[in-house]
This record gives structure tokens, sequence and C-alpha cells, in this order.
């Protein structure tokens, strides 16, 4: 597991030892004329804000010129923070490069997949990979780091921002140069990489290092060496952590004391960042969550939160950004539902955010992003946003015990996998209608409908203390991850997985003499053909569900495997769709169709039985209510989440009501998409 190693929180600069919640926005104050800054900060002390992060995309501004620094307008706007007791997040200001200097080095502009030069116009226009850019942008650290270091407003540096929200895979010749070291260091030889890539297939030998190349455009309806493309994206996220830590390293040269942290981008089908990989390189780990469009958006908030927490190890996190109501990069922008700004950042909360910070302060006037939410919206302080801002800002200060706290670990885990998501998810595979991200969520949510926690982990992770691990789609299985499951199996555990699980080798080659390939002994069973399905097709199971993307014809091997669910039709009629395989204490269970949660459900909750796995709530609550835990030195913290629009009543849990309710009588009532918080002894 590579989580933070130190954990050094913000660095508070008055009051040190008391305990908050941190509470602000990215403020860009570049934006607007110097009168406004005042008016900004009386706004923020009046909305409880004691965070900022400033200077994200002001490059421009700070460095006007290749010789030329401009710092007077940052020095003010720090000791106006200073002055008002609001500590600054500051940024290295190299998110996105001046035009001065793609002017005089278009050779940072990255390359699309086609070979077309992405021009400056937007933002984040550069090479993870190109030296000239990085020794500007270090250059820029450097000056930034040197100039701040003592100002007391410091309290943590923001690396860039959003590495790779752009940037991640660029085809560049400085791609392709890294890419070959990157492949040297790790298959050592040219005949290693053959092997690993099988370029036997379609005459791609390599004689040597200099003919290896990214994955580029090669003709359409053509399909590029899926090791090749696998690497490229491996490679394409680990450059930007290499990125990352030379940022990070000038900065702890020259400030070892203040904490370093860099935005995640959690979220929906943003795959191209290893987070996991990345989390060992900060101090403590931040994220940013906006809503996403889909069934259950509220799932996939969670779902973020919680695999935000098991990257970060379990420790506090900090919400970098989300939004106060609507975003402005959708097709449809839809503004948040009362409740939902306060429900979805508590929600955060619950999950292990100590911070809760929004994109942005002050809505933007002009430029892109103007009709992006912000917590001072254009109509002005005297608005229903605004003033539910100011509530939240009052709700997270009551909720400062919260603020160190760890998450309290789960009986379930939910495994999730870069490897198998990019592998499971690439070209020339039975069936392009394959969800890697959507078949976790899918058993996240059927975890909610009923009741039961569930911790979102990295497969990296200590799975030792689970009752019950899913691993869905877990599509890449190399020899030792094989031996892990076994072994976890056989030490009690419960092992489910799913279909296009176990099937490939860490170099993306088929495990031959049946699928599910590494995983077939332990789950007791052999396929001979996959089985995708045409889209919007079902087949019916006769336990009442119907399975949809993938049906395997499955042949039972070893006889103690036991038959939970099977086809009722299809080409697979009668045969199985669902197994589990009792393995002295524990079990490996398989299950061959998409299910969707609500197919999931009555599955899980039989092998969660059967684990030995019981809901924490109370019968009425299952369902409606989700509840998150955090504890720290014999003190618990329930989160009890109302994911309804009506009222849930429940017997009252032990405790103190510390925000959320009345408190408590021997009922808990909780009003419609509310979160509850209470308190107690354990
Ligand atoms: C064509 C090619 C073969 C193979 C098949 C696959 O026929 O000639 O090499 O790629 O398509 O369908
Ligand atoms: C990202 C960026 C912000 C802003 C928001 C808008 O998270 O980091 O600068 O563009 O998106 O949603």
């Amino acid at each position: 597991m590579t989580a933070p190693t130190s954990h050094r929180w913000l660095r508070w600069p008055t009051r040190p030892d008391e305990p908050r919640m941190a509470f602000g926005a990215d403020y860009n104050p570049e934006q607007w004329p110097r009168e406004v800054w005042a008016e900004d900060v009386a706004a923020m002390r009046g909305a409880g804000v004691n965070v900022v992060s400033v200077a994200i995309f002001s490059w421009a501004r700070l460095q006007p010129a290749p010789d030329r620094f401009d710092f007077a307008w940052l020095d003010e706007v720090m000791d106006l923070m200073h002055a008002h007791d609001i500590a600054v997040d500051l940024a290295t200001a190299t998110a996105s490069p001046p035009p001065w200097l793609t002017t005089l080095h278009p050779e940072v502009l990255p390359v699309s997949f086609e070979g077309h030069t992405v021009w400056p116009g937007a933002r984040q226009h550069w090479r993870p990979t190109s030296p000239v850019f990085r020794e500007h942008a270090l250059r820029l650290v450097r000056a930034v780091a040197e100039r701040y270091a003592e100002h007391p407003a410091l309290a943590a540096w923001h690396v860039s921002n959003e590495l790779g929200c752009h940037n991640v895979h660029d085809y560049s010749d400085d791609a392709a140069r890294a890419f070959r070291t990157w492949l040297q260091a790790r298959y050592g030889s040219v005949e290693a990489l053959n092997h690993a890539w099988a370029t036997s297939f379609w005459s791609q030998r390599y004689g040597a290092w200099e003919e290896v190349l990214p994955p580029r455009f090669a003709g359409h309806g053509s399909f590029i060496n899926p090791t090749q493309r696998l690497d490229f994206q491996r490679f394409s996220s680990d450059a930007l952590a290499e990125h990352l830590r030379a940022e990070r390293d000038v900065l702890v040269a020259i400030t070892p004391d203040v904490p370093v942290t860099t935005n995640f981008m959690v979220m929906g089908e943003t795959r191209g960042m290893d987070y996991a990989a990345w989390a060992a390189d900060v101090d403590f780990v931040s994220n940013d969550h906006y809503v996403q469009d889909g069934e259950r958006p509220l799932d996939e908030l969670s779902f973020s939160a919680n695999l935000t927490g098991g990257i970060a190890g379990g420790r506090p996190w900090f919400l970098m950004e989300h939004s106060t109501s609507a975003v402005n990069w959708k097709s449809v922008n839809v503004p948040k539902r009362p409740g939902h700004l306060v429900r979805d950042s508590l929600t955060h909360v619950g999950h292990g955010a100590d911070a809760v910070c929004y994109f942005q302060w002050r809505q933007s006037q002009g430029g892109a992003e103007k009709y992006h939410s912000a917590m001072l919206p254009h109509a002005g302080t005297g608005t229903a946003l605004h003033r539910t801002v100011q509530g939240l800002g009052a709700r997270l200060a009551a909720l400062s015990p919260v603020v160190g706290s760890s998450r309290r670990p789960a009986d379930i885990a939910i495994v999730f996998d870069w490897d198998s998501w990019w592998a499971a998810e690439g070209s020339g595979t039975p069936t392009q209608e394959l969800r890697y991200r959507q078949e976790a969520l899918d058993w996240y949510s059927a975890c909610l409908d009923l009741g039961l926690r569930a911790d979102v982990v990295p497969l990296a992770a200590d799975l030792s203390g689970y009752a019950l691990v899913v691993a869905p789609v877990l599509h890449v299985v190399p020899a030792a991850l094989a031996e892990r499951l076994e072994a976890y199996v056989a030490g009690g555990g419960h092992l489910v997985t799913t279909y296009f699980s176990g099937v490939v080798d860490e170099h993306d080659h088929v495990w031959l003499g049946g699928y599910p390939g590494a995983l077939r002994d332990l789950l007791g069973l052999r396929i001979e053909e996959f089985g995708p399905l045409e889209p919007g097709t079902s087949v019916d199971l006769d336990n009442g569900s119907a399975g949809s993307v993938w049906a395997d014809g499955v042949d039972v091997v070893d006889p103690a495997v036991e038959v939970r669910v099977r086809y009722k039709d299809g080409v697979h009629a009668g045969s199985v769709a669902v197994t589990r395989r009792p393995v002295g204490a524990g079990s490996a269970s398989y299950v061959g169709t998409r299910l969707g949660a609500s197919g999931v459900a009555p599955v899980l909750a039989d092998l969660a039985r059967d684990a030995g796995v019981v809901s924490e709530l109370p019968e009425e609550a299952r369902g409606a209510v989700e509840l998150i835990r955090r504890e720290r030195d014999g003190e618990q913290y329930r989160f009890l989440v109302n994911r309804t629009d009506g009222y849930v009543e429940l017997p009252a849990p032990a405790g103190e009501v510390i925000d959320g309710a009345a408190p408590a009588s021997d009922r808990l009532v909780i009003a419609p998409r509310e979160v509850v918080v209470v308190r107690s002894a354990d």
C-alpha cells in the first residue's frame, strides 16, 4: 500500500493545535480589481472560510516575461489573507504556461493521438515529459517557494492543478523518448519487451529501443498492440507522478516544514491517473469531485469519496474542489437542489474529508467558467446559495471534533485496480460495452441498498481484515496476485469476482487452459468461450433478475461448487450464472454476468450472510440511509446520510447527536437529504 507515509496535515498559521475543519475555495483575485478583494475577505469571514487555494492559474501574472517576476499583487493577497486569519494553500502556479513560454518554446505543446499540436487557448497545454517545460516550471516553483517560504499565511503547497486533466496522454517525441526510458527500466532488454508485447504478432518485432514509439494513430479500423497501449497508460500516469515529485522536491528543499499536496480527480470515468500509486508522493491526499451524470449520482459521489479515503490509507484527506451548484462543462448544467450542497459536502466529510473546498470563491465575470457556480454567485451575498454556504460553514465549525479521525474499517472491501480498468476496456476485446468502474459502483450501490458498509480500496491494500472481498472485473491477475487471493481465501476470507476476471497476466497475455485463467482453480470453474451479449439485450436468471453485457457458459469443475443462480434463457439456459466454492472456512464466488445494482443486491445479501457480515443499521434505515463511520482514540463518529427525498425515522443510536438533527430522544428523525452526525464512546 502506498498511502502517504508522512501524513502531515495543513499547517495552520494561527492556533495550530486547535482542531478545525478547513473550509474554503480556489480564490482567483487576479480576475478582479483590488477593491473587490476587501469585499472578498469580509464575505469569506462571514461564511466561516478559513483556507483558500491561491495562484493556481497565475503563471502569466507572476512571471510576465522570461526574466521578470512580479510578486507584488500576490504579496498583498497573502498579507490580506493572513490579516484575516485565512490560511493559504499556495499553488506552484505551473498548471497553465503563459503565452510567452509557448511562443518561445512551442516544443512544450503536447501532441494528440492523431499527431495534431495541442495549441494554447485553454489550459494545461504542456508535455509532462518536456525537459524545457520542466526547467521553466521548476524555476517558477523555486521563485514562488523562496518568495513565500517565511510567509505566515502559507499552510500547504498545491502542486500544479489536476495533473493530467487535459494532458495525460501526449504522443510527442519527448513522450516517445521518455516512454523508451520507462520501458528500459521495466524490461531491461529489447528481447524482454518483445516477449511482453507479443511482437511476433503482426511483424512488430523490435531490434533496437529507438524503434519503439508511443501507440500513435495507426489507421482507422486497426488495433494497436494492446500491451503497448497498456504500458503507455502506465507510463503516462507515472510521467505525471514524476512531474509531481520534481515540483515537490524543489518545495521540500526550500520549505521542509510545509506539507505538499496536489488535487487528484477520483471521480467518474477519469481514468488516466493511477492515484493509488501517486499517494506516497504527497503529504496528504486531496481530491476534486463533481457530481456525475448517471442513474445514481449520490452513490457515485460516495464511492469516489470512499475510494479517496482508501487511497489515503483511511486517514483524513482534503476535498480540494467540488461545486456549490451547477458546473458549466456538461451539455446541460442544472443547479443543485436544496439540500444537495450540504449533503454532498458532509458525505465527503464522513468518508474522511477534513477539508471542504470549492471551485471557486467568487463566480467569474468573464472567461471559460463564468457560468460555473461558486461560493459567491454573480447575484452576490444576498442570495439563497450564499446563505447556504454560510450555513454550511457554521455546521463544519461544529464538526471540528471529527477532525483527525480515521476511517473505521468495514467488513466488506471492494477492490479497485487501474490495470484492470485499462486492460478490460482496451480495444479488440470481446465487448466494448464493459464498464469497469460501473461494475464496481453497482456492487457499491447494492451494499448501500442493503445497508452494508463497504470500503473501496486499491488493490494493493491489506485485505486480510475483511470478511468479504468483492473484486469486480479483476481482469489483470499476475501470478503473485492469484497467490495472494488464494491465501486470503485459505485464511477464511470470502472472495467474489465477476466475468472477465483472471483472464490475463501483467503483460496482458491470456492465461491458457480456459478462463477465468489465474482464478480458475480457486473458483473451481472453467469457461471455454466468452459470452458477450448484444447491446440492449439481456438474459433472464432463475432468481428473477436479468443479466446484461456478458453471460458466460460456465462448466463447474470442482464438485464442491454450489450453484446459486442459473440462466433461464439465452444460449446458456440451465447453465450456471452465480457460483460459490467453499474453501475451508472461506469461499470463492463467481458472477458470470452483469447484474446491475438491483440484481447484485440479492446475490450480495446471500454472500454477505454466508460471510457473517450483517448490517450495522436498524432494519427501517437500511437502504434509506448510508452509514459512514470514523473513529479516534475510543471515540466513534457515525454519519447517517439520508439518501432519500423523504423523512427517515429510526431508533436513536447510542451517543450524542452533534450535527444535523435535534438531540435524540428515543427516535431519530432524519430530514430529506440531511446528514446527521452522532458521537459515541464506541
Ligand atoms: C483479416 C486479416 C487477418 C485477421 C482477420 C481477423 O482477415 O487478414 O489477419 O486480422 O481479419 O478477423
Ligand atoms: C476542475 C479545475 C478547476 C475548474 C473546475 C470546474 O476541477 O481544477 O479549475 O475548472 O474543474 O468544474
